[in-house]
């Protein structure tokens, strides 16, 4: 009785931790690749959009700027929303504040 109630305490934590990690059903392997693919040719140092890297922000502003989706330009207009998505997932794990932030060079 004790071990069935533990087992559903630690299920609910364990749920509630991953529902905390930004938007659900992002890929962040294939947004790594898409960002290198689609986002990198205008943001290099130098480039038209500047350096643009997942520390460019934070968990908090990666997720607020993919919701507002107002990317100057129509730059944007090619990805489909599950590329968002996955190139989401991939900035908000690797973000400035993240556990394991990175510039993906
Ligand atoms: C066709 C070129 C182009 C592409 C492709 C592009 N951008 Fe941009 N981006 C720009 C330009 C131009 C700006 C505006 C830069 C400025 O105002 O200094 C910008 C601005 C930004 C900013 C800064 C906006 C802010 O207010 O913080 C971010 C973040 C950004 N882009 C992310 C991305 C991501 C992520 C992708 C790929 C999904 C991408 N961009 C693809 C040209 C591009």
């Amino acid at each position: 009785m004790m071990m069935k109630k533990i087992m559903l305490i630690m299920l609910l934590v364990a749920f509630t931790v991953t529902s905390a990690l930004a938007v659900d059903g992002g890929n962040p392997r294939k947004g790594k690749y898409l960002f290198k693919k689609n986002c990198k040719s205008c943001h290099t140092e130098g480039a038209e959009g500047g350096a643009v890297t997942p520390l460019s922000k934070t968990m908090a502003q990666w997720d607020k700027f993919f919701e507002d989706n107002k990317h100057p330009g129509d730059a944007w207009s090619n990805f489909g929303e599950q590329d968002l998505l996955d190139i989401n997932q991939f900035l908000f794990d690797h973000a400035v504040d993240s556990d394991q932030p990175e510039t993906c060079g």
